[in-house]
Formats: C-alpha cells, structure tokens, sequence
C-alpha cells in the first residue's frame, strides 16, 4: 500500500499559510487590476451582458471576498479538528478518517459549480467538504459510517450557516457487490452498514458530482460502485495521491 500523504499537521498549517498568503497577494493584484480597468458599463456600453452562470474558468482568487474568506476560516476550522481528532482517536485506535488536501478539493470544486448542481462526499467525516460544496452554491449532501463524526459534520455545518445535509449510513448502495480482477472481494478500509441513500431518499444516481477520497488501493472500488451506479454523465472526483482527478462514466478525464 502507498504511504498516505496527510498525517502532518503542521505541514498542512504552514501549507494553509503559504495559500492564504498567495490567495492575499493575488486579492490584491486583482483589486489593482480592477480598479485600473473601466467595468463595462463605464467602459462600453455594446459589452457583454453579466451572467448568472459562474464563469468555468474562475480560480479562487475570482471568487467574492467574503466567500473566499468563508472557506478560508471553514478549511482552518477542518484543520483544528482533524488535529484534535488524530490526538484524541486515531493515536489511541486506527480509524480510517484521514482529512483530504481541502485546498486541492476546494480548486477542483470551483469550475464544476453551477446552480442547482447535487453534490455528494462519500465518507464525508467532519463534513469540511460537503459544507465547502454548500458555500461553492452546489446542493450538497455527505454520507458517513461514523455517526460521531456525523454530529460533528452538523455541528461544523450550524456553525459556519451551512445548509449542507448530513446522513449516517453507508456510501455503498444495497445490492452492490465489489470484485476485483483475481475474484477478491474485499472492501479495505470501507466499511459496511446500511445504506445512506435511503435516508437521503435519493439514489446515487441523482447526484451530478461525487466526491470520494480512499485509502491507497480502494480506488478501484469507487470508480466501479461509480459506473455501476452513478448518472452517466455524472462527476466523480476523486482524491488520489494528492491529487484530484475526475472521472466520467468510469473514465477519467484528460
Ligand atoms: C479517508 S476518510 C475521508 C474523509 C473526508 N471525505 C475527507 O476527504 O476529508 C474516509 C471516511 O469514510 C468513512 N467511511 C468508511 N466507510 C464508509 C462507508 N461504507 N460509508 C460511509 N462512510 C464510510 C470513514 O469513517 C472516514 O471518515
């Protein structure tokens, strides 16, 4: 199994540092461009009309300031209680919650938002992400086995005035049954329980974009469930050596 890249705390705070730091420094340079440049209603009259749909091309430093710092504070808040719960469970018994690179999640989620979009985090543990989706405009909704981490994902959500649901279930739908090449069929990490979905009272394919974030070698397992069960044309993103890649009716995107 390949090493999990996100045990380091402090590694991830002086990484949130350097962002915000840079997210700051490009505000700035992007307040100095605009106040530099005519909007189009000063500018030219016959320019393009404003639009309701966020532009795909928009990075983090086009999002509205008090968004940005919305996230901003959501990610630190993640931070501090993944620390608190690496010191008070995972150092006393293994627990498959590791938190995702929220920086590299929050980057890939950017583009893809448009309104009325269903998101869905597979294991979604303190809830950073599914809440991120919310605040981003996507209807968000995480599934987790663990109902502990399920009451501190909607205590995060009341606190950040999120509106993003949360279920305690599994993100493996009834009936599904994983294989792999060899006949092996077991799941990892993952655990097994009833299925979220019917809390939800939606099926997994009526979500347009999925987020899962596996253990090393449970990829496989996602992508699969994915295509098995998934829309077609819906998104799977998933976080994989630290890295985001999306994925499309079981193909992952150039
Ligand atoms: C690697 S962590 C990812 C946490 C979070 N998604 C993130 O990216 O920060 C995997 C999470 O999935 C949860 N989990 C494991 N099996 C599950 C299942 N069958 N259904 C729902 N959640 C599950 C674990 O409890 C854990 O919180």
């Amino acid at each position: 199994m390949a090493k999990r890249q996100n045990y380091g705390f402090q590694k991830r705070q002086k990484e949130t540092e350097k962002q915000k730091k840079k997210d700051e420094k490009a505000e700035k340079k992007r307040a100095r461009r605009e106040a530099a440049e005519p909007t189009p209603a000063e500018g030219d009259a016959g320019g393009e009309e404003e639009s309701d749909q966020p532009d795909p091309r928009q990075g983090l430093s086009a999002l509205d300031p008090a968004l940005r710092m919305r996230l901003h504070t959501l990610c630190e808040e993640g931070w501090e209680l993944w620390a608190r719960f690496d010191t008070e469970v995972r150092q006393r018994d293994f627990h498959p919650f590791v938190a995702a690179d929220y920086q590299a999640v929050l980057e890939a989620l950017i583009p893809l938002r448009t309104p009325g979009l269903r998101f869905l985090e597979w294991g979604s543990a303190t809830g950073v992400i599914t809440i991120m989706a919310d605040l981003l405009g996507f209807e968000a909704y995480g599934i987790e086995i663990d109902p502990a981490l399920v009451d501190q994902a909607r205590e995060l959500a009341r606190r950040t005035d999120s509106r993003a649901t949360f279920t305690a279930g599994s993100f493996i739908p009834t009936g599904y049954h994983w294989r792999d090449g060899g006949g092996d069929d077991r799941l990892g990490t993952i655990g097994s329980g009833d299925s979220g979905y019917l809390q939800l009272g939606m099926p997994l394919e009526e979500f347009d974009v999925v987020f899962g974030y596996p253990w090393a070698g449970e990829e496989p397992i996602m992508v699969d469930l994915m295509k098995a069960y998934g829309r077609p044309g819906a998104r799977f993103l998933l976080h994989s050596a630290g890295a985001i890649k999306v994925y499309t009716g079981g193909r992952e995107a150039a």
